[in-house]
């Protein structure tokens, strides 16, 4: 064999060899930076730069698996989305905006959000079905967030949440009653930032029925316990009755017996 032949082919093998490992350097890079299959990428330079990935308008009924990992912004708005489940954004670090607006989102399952409390600064969840927040679902994240044209239901429940919440007062106002309880607090459609305390008007009518309750209790025992005296007094009266007819006999008995002595 001549060398240059033997030179040739190695050459053409090792040339072959490199040729795959480069080709699998940049599948492998590709996989661990590219983009979910259905969505949209793009990267941005400087301080508020990172990869912005947008999964806009895709009739999605689910959150895609394969969102890239290093992603900051991400676009789930105009889809189908129904609900939130726990830690569907727990793989992503850096996430800082989060849109799931123009969804059909009515649920937030619990710990929804997980993850996120310590890198999410904006959540847009504007013109979804939610009609009310779940703390659960939250776990300390302190967004700014949307909550414009979802079908608020206002009550005690949804006041609590908020004010655990720590919502900021843009974020407050988005929410309007579209239906409130009770019903005559005069809540729908207003902002509930406007709304007068709905725990204070549900604790008055529950310190009524309160007060009710307990006088019925209060009658009850007083009349169980008037029942019972009379009862007792009765019996103590025919006790009595008896006791005393009892030494009259033995006294009478007695004269007798004095009396038969004597005689
Ligand atoms: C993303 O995942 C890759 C591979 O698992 C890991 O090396 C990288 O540190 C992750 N990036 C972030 C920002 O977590
Ligand atoms: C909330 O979203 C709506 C539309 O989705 C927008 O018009 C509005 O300005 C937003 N509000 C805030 C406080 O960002």
């Amino acid at each position: 064999m001549p060398p240059s032949y033997w030179l040739l082919r190695h050459s053409v093998v090792m040339c072959l060899l490199l040729h795959s490992l480069v080709l699998m350097t940049l599948c492998f890079h590709h996989a661990a930076t590219s983009c979910s299959k259905r969505c949209y990428c793009s990267e941005s330079e400087g301080p508020s730069g990172g990869k912005t990935t947008r999964c806009s308008n895709l009739r999605l009924t689910e959150i895609p698996q394969d969102i890239p990992n290093d992603t900051r912004r991400l676009y789930l708005d105009y889809n189908l989305l129904t609900s939130i489940p726990t830690s569907a954004f727990q793989d992503l670090p850096l996430l800082a905006e989060l849109d799931l607006s123009h969804n059909e989102l009515a649920l937030l399952e619990p710990g929804a959000f997980r993850g996120l409390a310590a890198s999410l600064l904006f959540l847009d969840l504007s013109y979804n079905q939610l009609a009310t927040l779940d703390l659960d679902a939250f776990e300390g994240v302190r967004a700014h967030s949307n909550l414009t044209g979802n079908p608020w239901h206002c009550n005690c429940r949804l006041q609590t949440a908020l004010l655990r919440l720590h919502l900021d007062s843009a974020s407050l106002a988005g929410i309007v009653c579209q239906t409130a309880e009770p019903e005559d607090s005069g809540a729908k459609g207003v902002p509930f930032l406007l709304v007068n305390d709905l725990c204070m008007v549900l604790k008055k009518t529950t310190d009524v029925a309160m007060l009710v309750t307990m006088f019925g209790w209060f009658t009850m025992v007083i009349s169980y316990l008037v029942y019972y005296v009379r009862h007792n007094q009765e019996d103590a009266r025919r006790h009595l009755e008896y006791l005393k007819s009892l030494p009259s006999r033995q006294g009478k008995s007695e004269e007798s017996s004095t009396i038969s002595t004597v005689v």
